[in-house]
């Protein structure tokens, strides 16, 4: 990257970090990708539409984290999506696995390093606006980082400019195409503000109607890569899918089982989101 100081020894070691992995990439899979995807909780049967050139295991990529979460398989897929030319992670790493901002986000860095210019992010999110109801799709306009972590080392770079607010870091044209997806099949997405939170409990119902004023959606994951992909200059967009309602007053226990069978029962339809991302341009 082109536009951040690499002064401090983190940066040294994330620059490392990314050679590291990238060399060993490489040897797997030669191709240039337009798109990048991260395929989160339930939705990562996607990846069974590539046409794929290279599956590589992150654990045969050096510095790559590796996904412990359920129903998370770990890989690479590289290969072209409806003609063109994808690499999607299947499954993600999370900040609650004991992985830091760097380590979740370095399979961004492979993605913009190996040429996407274009990100679609899903994940599994709690539902908390009162208008949601399980299987339905939320578009992520913006974002609010409980975190308490934000781009770390080579990836700091200073506080200002494009791509490092919340709410210029998901790209309003891939959102708009989105929803006209929802529109042309028929199905439910709403636009909403993403809560970050590091998890891996779910949220008390406090917590739910703390939140519920500071967004739409409640969920473990996104943000660090949907941040440093903006830093990238990457277009983003970032799709949850509700896999449970929070409603503080008559609370369900949520359990991360039923997480991924409610996100397996919507992923077809941010299937059909996603193939006309891929396609778009
Ligand atoms: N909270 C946080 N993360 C989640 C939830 C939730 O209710 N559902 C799916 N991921």
């Amino acid at each position: 990257m082109s536009n951040v100081l690499f002064s401090t020894r983190d940066a040294r070691e994330s620059t490392e970090k990314l050679s590291a992995a990238l060399a060993v990439v490489r040897k797997f899979w030669k191709g240039t990708a337009e798109v990048g995807l991260i395929l989160g909780t339930g939705c990562g049967d996607v990846a069974d539409a590539i046409d794929a050139e290279a599956v590589i295991p992150y654990d045969r990529v050096p510095q790559m984290p590796r996904s412990t979460a359920l129903a998370h398989k770990g890989q690479f897929v590289c290969g072209t999506l409806q003609g063109t030319s994808v690499i999607a992670m299947q499954g993600r790493c999370h900040l609650y696995e004991g992985y830091g901002f760097d380590d979740v986000t370095l399979g961004v860095r492979i993605m913009h390093a190996v040429g996407a210019r274009r990100l679609v992010l899903s994940n599994a999110a709690g539902g908390m606006n009162p208008a949601h109801a399980t299987g339905d799709i939320v578009l992520v306009t913006g974002h609010v980082n409980l975190m308490w972590q934000t781009r770390t080392g080579v990836l700091r770079g200073t506080p200002a400019g494009p791509g490092r607010s919340g709410e210029s870091v998901y790209d309003p044209e891939l959102i708009d195409l989105a929803a006209s997806v929802a529109r042309r099949e028929n199905f439910t997405a709403h636009r909403g503000v993403y809560v970050a939170v590091s998890g891996p409990n779910y949220e008390t119902r406090a917590e739910y109607r703390f939140f519920r004023r500071l967004g739409d959606v409640v969920g473990m994951s996104t943000v660090p890569e949907a941040l440093v992909a903006a830093e990238c200059g990457l277009r983003v967009i970032a799709l949850s899918l509700v896999t449970n309602v929070a409603r503080p007053d008559a609370p369900e226990r949520v359990d991360a089982e039923d997480v991924v069978v409610a996100a397996r029962r919507a992923e077809p339809n941010l299937r059909k989101i996603v193939l006309s991302v891929v396609s778009s341009e």
